[in-house]
């Protein structure tokens, strides 16, 4: 028997990067049960990243499962499904048939470089920054729509028949939750739009123009909808269940960390970690790299947009150190060892893999690891690779405070790094300023939920959703400032380090 207070429920499905989740919650927003399962990482050559959307479809189904059996309820205990996802991975599938023409192409994925380049030629890597808020990158979805459509055969004349669709994660998880071939609705919501590349922030729909400046015929895009709002009911084993919310991952944590209110940010760390800051019901221009996206729209209310420092590489640098490296056998680990040693060493790892995201956007960078010497000791480096991660964010918070002109006083943290004490007294260290992370630390799937649950009115407001959040864990700062400074100088010298590498 569980601690919740008995249904009715909600429950989200997380379709992330490197698994699928289903989280039940209850109406105090407590996690009731959770089911998880990983799905592979497909890496055809160096910088190149695909997954299975058809093995996805499968885990998804039964993580949704599982988490009902684990909870011990059925579909009628609950009363509605959100969905929450891993933004910017790209999906083309047959109408007809439901089958995907290739693998997904995932948003770490940077095959697209060249193609972006050759976008901004003459123009610069702001060509579409004013209408979507984002620099040309290999990074967005839209150029990957492209680049399937160039490569795999005949794919573009049977798209301009209609007969191909477009989808982001959450985009092909409704489509098959709500019927898939028989009937399906094929949807976005705005925050995973945002992401395209091709969704114009002012109109809040697809742009005609910078559709086809990047190639993508219209006829392969969902509908843009709200993130809370029923889409359609499930079929199959959940069939009457409705799918009330969709919001891309991070803008989901925003949400579930119920960051409201203007000037309120909060930092997920996951395989990357993505600091979001909401700015109100004005999308504000970023001069300091960072992204302007669209935070949550909850059903017709006006839109709420967020500045965003998006990292690609932090958790999965620990991955890669346990997986590739075979330096610590668990990511837990990685704090062990790091707290064996006092210091770095004088080692810096800028792990660029998928080149550097904010507020760089060099898709030419390749990771370093710089200041070697013979002193260096495998302890070092799991120090560096923890300071990585601060240092990133501490990049992130000053573009953020330049762009916003708000002062970042205290950090609200989530996602599965925030397990690592060293590494949240780090972040706190570089930073000078309190990080605090509340008691659901699974605030991507709460964030879902509580979209969800809006949509089908089991919280009246979001004013209701703010008392839920309680805090569970606070570090602050004890680096003194000439550390700081002398340190932030050294990992700026490895960051220039990375750039430019592939020419
Ligand atoms: O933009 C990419 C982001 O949405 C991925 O998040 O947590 O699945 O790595 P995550």
């Amino acid at each position: 028997a569980s601690a919740h207070g008995g249904g009715p429920f909600i429950a989200a499905i997380d379709q992330g990067t490197t698994s699928s989740r289903c989280i039940v919650f209850d109406k105090d927003g407590r996690i009731v049960a959770v089911d998880q399962k990983e799905h592979e990482q497909i890496l055809p050559k160096p910088g190149w990243v695909e997954h299975d959307a058809a093995e996805i479809w499968t885990n998804v189904q039964q993580v949704v499962t599982g988490a009902l059996e684990k909870a011990g309820i059925t579909k009628k205990d609950v009363l509605a499904l959100g969905i929450t996802n891993q933004r910017e991975t790209t999906v083309l599938w047959e109408k007809a048939t439901g089958k995907p023409v290739h693998n997904a192409l995932v948003w770490q994925d940077t095959r697209t470089d060249g193609l972006c380049k050759e976008l901004g030629r003459n123009v610069g890597q702001d060509r579409f920054r004013r209408e979507t808020g984002l620099p040309l990158a290999s990074y967005f979805a839209g150029p990957k729509i492209r680049w399937l459509l160039d490569n795999v055969e005949g794919l573009r004349e049977r798209a301009e028949r209609g007969e191909i669709l477009f989808g982001t994660m959450d985009s092909w998880v409704i489509w098959n939750l709500t019927g898939g071939p028989n009937g399906g609705v094929h949807v976005t919501d705005v925050t995973n739009a945002s992401r395209t590349m091709l969704m114009n922030l002012h109109t809040m729909a697809w742009d005609e123009k910078i559709c086809a400046s990047i190639g993508v015929p219209m006829e392969l895009l969902p509908e843009i909808r709200s993130s809370a709002e029923v889409y359609g009911e499930a079929t199959g084993e959940l069939s009457g269940l409705p799918v009330a919310s969709a919001l891309g991952d991070q803008q989901a944590a925003l949400f579930g960390q119920t960051c409201f209110a203007q000037g309120e940010a909060k930092s997920t760390y996951g395989t990357g970690t993505f600091l979001l800051m909401n700015t109100g019901h004005e999308p504000v221009n970023s001069y300091n790299g960072l992204l302007t996206t669209v935070g949550y729209r909850i059903g017709d209310q006006k839109p709420v947009f967020a500045l965003e420092g998006s990292i690609a590489v932090t958790g999965s640098l620990v991955q890669w150190m346990r997986d590739q490296m075979g330096l610590i056998n668990s990511a837990a680990e990685i704090e062990t060892l790091a707290s064996s040693v006092e210091d770095n060493g004088g080692a810096y790892f800028v792990p660029a893999f998928s080149g550097l995201f904010a507020p760089y956007w060099r898709s030419d960078a390749r990771g370093v690891i710089a200041g070697l010497t013979r002193y260096v000791t495998k302890a070092h480096l799991a120090r560096a690779v923890l300071e990585a991660t601060a240092w990133q964010t501490r990049e992130i918070v000053d573009a953020m405070q330049k762009d916003s002109g708000v002062e970042m006083t205290a950090l609200k943290v989530d996602g599965g790094m925030t397990a690592n004490n060293l590494l949240m007294q780090t972040i706190s260290d570089v930073m000078d300023a309190p990080v605090v992370r509340p008691m659901v630390a699974e605030t991507t799937c709460l964030g879902a939920a509580y979209a969800a649950g809006l949509a089908v009115g089991f919280w009246s407001d979001t004013e209701e959703l703010r008392v839920n959040w309680k805090r569970a864990a606070e570090w602050t700062p004890r680096m003194d400032a000439e550390t700081r400074e002398r340190e932030y100088k050294s990992w700026l010298k490895a960051v220039e380090r990375t750039m430019g590498w592939i020419e």
